[in-house]
């Protein structure tokens, strides 16, 4: 059941209070958004300024109309805190809420994202508003969820920051002593000898300490993330009880998301792919973009629908090109974020405004005002199309096979010094990984280490350089009980400070993996290596790591250099499961032939059973009695999938059978059903 009565939500941000001299505007605004299929506006995100013109003097009358109008028109409200952007006047007399710079330069006025999150002005000029939204608007039938702030990110440098840094410190470590040995401080005869001392990573002091920049980072998400739950806790003493989100940025890197999973009832995400960009493909992009989904999803605790609560109608104007959707483009990538989980499909923005930086950002109505755009057209046909999805609506995605991305990991592994300063490239062969799955069509949850093993078959853990927590033990366990375990070089090097394990690695899972490993060979960009599996031949670059091992069968060799012979590819039986071990950087070829044996093997194989062209994929969303296939052409070009089983086209009722060729046109999405288990998919519980 999605938040919406059963109904996927359609719509966008809505910013009304740039328009208040214009009643004719906003009375034009609710005829055209029924006309475009949109049951749901994202209100008020950056309206501090209107709804508190001069401090302490509050001015909510228009949010009330416009709730209040939309919702007797059909169009609920998802309500922001306005946290986002500041007031003027706040800044000039409270000047604590501007952020201090990592060089210590206190910043001015301007822009938005950029409020001190500690500063305890901010937080009681943010309760007194949230609280107050909450007590007019919570329980108006037209309000379904709260927005909380906007693209939380960034990080402050102050005094109140730094101090509070050292809180968490003391807290954290207990002692100076256990500090200064986490953090290895005799090297470079940097220890601390007392707290005061200990002073933020900035560039004109330190920011060698790895420990210190882990924690930085780690305190400086902590930080958002509690102002998060500050306004969820603000809107809850106005006595709201409805779920919060708040919209995140996928792959950002300074926060890391799982710090707000207790918080969120939620999560939701702004997209936007550079879609025919000319240095991409069009499918490298739709497995980004899917992969981010993903892992979005998996940001909530239960890992139900999310919400796209962000993208474009047309362009953007802040990426380096603002190119159109091709047509069907919008169709399509809108269905992909709902294929992948989302009960929503929604845009920035609503109207586009005359003046600011994004004047000339897509939005679904232009400057002139008409629904007779190609652009308009496009959303209304998305509108039109989940009016007639309801019945997959709240429906889950369950793989049984899961990526770890652990946001600290990354952290610590781009911060590292070596193996491979140029790149070490984390991220990148996380989405290799994924991508070979997506290409074979298994759905996969992309879940920190912190998550729970417990319902996959495969888990595919690339270059865990970090490991956190009881993750070691968790692994093998998951192996022991019968699950399979892709892990790769570069495994286990460091605890959850970057210090250093003493005694084999991977730490912790020498066992589980059968092996060892001795040392790591950083390759230059254009030389590489080679590797024979299956009989094929395969390129290894970027890193190559000397494996021995210990009880490991070894699948395939280093075929040059002095370490030829030496094992590139081994799997190890451990209680009932087993696990793998990739030693070296491989491409997506490797992976892909790779996954096509070993995935299934596992009890993860394809979701739908078909021969899948290149660029065409297929993810599966189950309901209680029903798995929904969203099969997805990223080709311009038209395509024909043969199935290998039984299935009804969701949507025109069309019998498909076992041989029979599904055409898909360029661009495109087909909805299939089935009865729920009798594929490659868990059963909905
Ligand atoms: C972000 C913000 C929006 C808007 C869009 C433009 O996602 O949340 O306010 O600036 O970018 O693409
Ligand atoms: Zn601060």
């Amino acid at each position: 059941m999605s938040i919406l009565h059963g109904k996927f939500l359609h719509g966008g941000d809505y910013n009304p209070d740039q328009w208040l001299d214009r009643p004719d505007i906003l009375e034009e605004d609710v005829r055209q958004m029924k006309r475009a299929g949109v049951n749901v506006v994202s209100l008020g995100i950056f309206a501090w300024a209107a709804l508190e013109p001069e401090e302490g003097k509050y001015d909510f009358s228009f949010l009330e109309e416009r709730i209040q109008t939309l919702y007797e028109n059909g169009i609920h409200t998802i309500l922001a805190t306005p946290s986002g952007a500041r007031p003027m006047w706040m800044a000039f007399r409270y000047p604590e809420v501007l952020r201090v710079r990592a060089e210590g330069q206190k910043e001015l006025m301007g822009e938005r994202h950029n409020h001190c999150y500690t500063s305890p002005v901010y937080r009681e000029k943010v309760w007194e508003m949230n609280r107050r939204l909450a007590e007019k608007f919570a329980g108006h039938p037209g309000v379904i969820a709260w927005h909380i702030s906007n693209e939380y990110g960034g990080a402050c440098w102050c005094e109140k920051c730094q101090e509070a840094f050292r809180g968490y410190l003391k807290q954290k470590y207990g002692s100076l002593e256990e500090l200064n040995r986490q953090w290895w401080t005799a090297f470079w005869s940097h220890r601390y000898d007392c707290w005061e001392h200990v002073q933020a990573p900035s560039p004109l002091g330190e920011s060698d300490t790895h420990g210190l920049n882990l924690d930085w980072r780690r305190f400086c998400s902590r930080q958002t993330a509690d102002f998060c739950a500050w306004e969820k806790k603000a809107l809850e003493a106005g006595g709201s009880s409805l779920p919060v989100t708040t919209n995140l940025m996928g792959f950002y890197d300074g926060l890391d998301y799982a710090d707000f999973r207790d918080i969120l009832e939620l999560s939701s995400w702004d997209s936007y792919p550079e879609w025919h960009s000319g240095e991409k493909s069009d499918v490298q992009t739709a497995v980004e973009i899917a992969c981010t989904a993903d892992y979005m999803r998996c940001i909530q605790k239960d890992r139900k629908p999310f919400l796209l609560m962000e993208s474009t109608p047309s362009a953007t104007n802040w990426q380096r090109f603002s190119r159109l959707k091709r047509p069907r483009m919008h169709m399509l990538s809108s269905l992909q974020a709902v294929a992948h989980g989302a009960d929503s499909v929604q845009y920035f923005q609503w109207r586009k405004g005359r003046g600011g930086s994004e004047k000339f950002h897509g939005a679904v109505l232009d400057h002139d005002a008409t629904d007779d755009t190609r652009v308009f057209r496009d959303v209304a046909e998305v509108g039109s199309r989940l009016q007639g999805l309801e019945k997959i609506c709240g429906s889950l995605v369950r793989p049984r096979a899961a990526i770890l991305l652990d946001q600290e990991n990354r952290w610590a592994l781009e911060d590292s010094r070596g193996p491979r300063n140029d790149g070490i490239h984390y991220l990148e062969t996380v989405k290799a990984h994924y991508g070979a799955l997506w290409k074979l069509g298994i759905p996969a949850d992309v879940i920190s280490s912190d998550c729970s093993l417990e319902e996959y078959r495969l888990v595919i853990a690339p270059m865990l350089y970090l490991l956190k927590g009881d993750i070691a033990e968790r692994l093998k366990a998951f192996v022991d009980g019968g699950g399979t375990l892709v892990g790769t070089y570069q495994t286990g090097l460091v605890n959850e400070n970057d210090l250093c394990f003493e005694g084999r690695v991977p730490h912790g899972l020498t066992e589980v993996f059968g092996l060892h490993r001795e040392e790591i060979d950083a390759l230059w960009d254009g030389q590489c290596n080679h590797v024979v599996w299956n009989d094929r031949e395969y390129v290894l670059t970027e890193l190559c790591e000397r494996i021995h091992p210990s009880s490991a069968a070894v699948l395939a060799r280093y075929q040059e250099d002095f370490y030829a012979g030496e094992p590139v590819l081994t799997v190890n039986e451990s209680g009932r499961g087993k696990a793998y071990y990739i030693a070296a950087h491989t491409g997506m070829d490797f992976l892909y032939d790779f996954y096509l044996e070993t995935a299934p093997a596992a009890g993860a194989g394809p979701c739908m059973k078909a021969a899948l062209p290149e660029g065409v994929t297929v993810t599966v969303r189950t309901g209680e009695e029903t798995d929904y296939l969203f099969v997805q052409n990223w080709n311009p070009e038209d395509v024909a999938v043969t199935v290998a089983e039984k299935l009804t086209d969701f949507e025109s009722g069309e019998r498909i059978g076992a041989g029979d060729s599904l055409k898909l046109s360029g661009y495109s999405v087909r909805i299939l059903e089935r009865p729920a288990g009798s594929g490659n998919t868990e059963r909905f519980e």
